[in-house]
């Protein structure tokens, strides 16, 4: 019994030790060091995003407009706000659905997800 404690101890202590290495560098500095628009590369899957976001986003979250307090003008806003996006244009949603005109097709919301598990970054 007294064994199975210690051995609960040491796991549970593992286990904190390991999330200390998963910090997601993004979620504590969303929009600094990791999106580095100017001088980074944009990666594939990003791109696909960006294209999806300049054809369906308009008029509402891009040229200025921050409808809802969202604008998406700036590569590092579509980064920033990744599960936004993801939570409000990918089925099953869990935010208000967009674009308000109609869901995107099936093919782009693959497009984002691909990106969100690619690690939802800049350069993925
Ligand atoms: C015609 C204007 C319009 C377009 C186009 C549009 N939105 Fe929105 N968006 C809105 C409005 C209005 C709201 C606020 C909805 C509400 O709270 O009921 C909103 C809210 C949002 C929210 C917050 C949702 C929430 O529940 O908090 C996100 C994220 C968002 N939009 C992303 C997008 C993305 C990404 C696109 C393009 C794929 C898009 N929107 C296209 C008008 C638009």
């Amino acid at each position: 019994m007294k064994r199975l404690f210690f051995t609960a101890i040491i796991i549970f202590s593992l286990f904190a030790i390991n999330s200390c290495y998963h910090d997601k560098e993004e979620l504590i500095y969303p929009n600094s060091s990791s999106c580095k628009a100017a001088t980074d590369a944009m990666g594939p899957t990003f791109t696909n995003v960006r294209n999806i976001i300049n054809s369906k986003c308009g008029g509402c979250h891009l040229g200025g407009g921050s409808t809802a307090g969202y604008n998406f003008d700036n590569d590092c806003s579509i980064v920033t706000y990744w599960s936004e996006i993801k939570g409000s244009c990918v089925q099953p949603y869990t935010l208000q659905q967009m674009p308000t005109s109609g869901p995107l097709s099936t093919n782009e919301q693959a497009q984002i997800t691909a990106w969100v598990n690619a690690g939802h970054r800049y350069t993925d």
